[in-house]
């Protein structure tokens, strides 16, 4: 099983970022403990703050991976272009939030990302990852 985790903006920034939102552990902390409960699963991960470079991530692996985890932070209210990138691949899609983004403002309710994923986790936090990766294994 081969899944990819894929960070956007500001999301490099997790452990100094808004520690009261979203904590105050590094993604790659986190993500080096998840290798090592999920030996088993080939997992990778890639941050880009850059819209484009999110896009050509989705296309590198949307063929040859067996899903992708996507928290595409604050573009996830914004691109039109990342939700068409979902549609444009075979690999399925969990969209991911470290926060619950219907308790936060009106313009974090609006996801381009969900209406083409499998389906969304929002509000765990770190945890939401590891949900995400275990909805790729039932
Ligand atoms: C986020 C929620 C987004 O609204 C925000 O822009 C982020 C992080 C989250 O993981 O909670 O950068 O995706």
């Amino acid at each position: 099983m081969k899944i990819i985790i894929i960070n956007g903006p500001n999301l490099n920034l997790l452990g100094k970022r808004e520690p009261t939102v979203y904590g105050n552990k590094t993604f790659q902390d986190y993500f080096n403990q998840l290798k090592d409960r999920f030996e088993d699963v080939e997992l990778s991960y890639y941050q880009s703050n850059i819209e484009g470079e999110i896009i050509d991530k989705i296309h590198e692996t949307g063929f040859s991976h067996d899903g992708i985890i996507l928290n595409a932070a604050a573009y996830t209210h914004t691109s039109v272009g990342i939700g068409d990138a979902i549609k444009a691949v075979e690999t399925p899609v969990v969209e991911v939030h470290i926060s619950n983004v219907y308790q936060r403002e009106p313009y974090r309710h609006v996801s381009f990302i969900a209406p083409h994923s499998k389906g969304v986790i929002t509000g765990f936090g770190l945890q939401s990852y590891e949900l995400a990766l275990r909805s790729f294994l039932i």
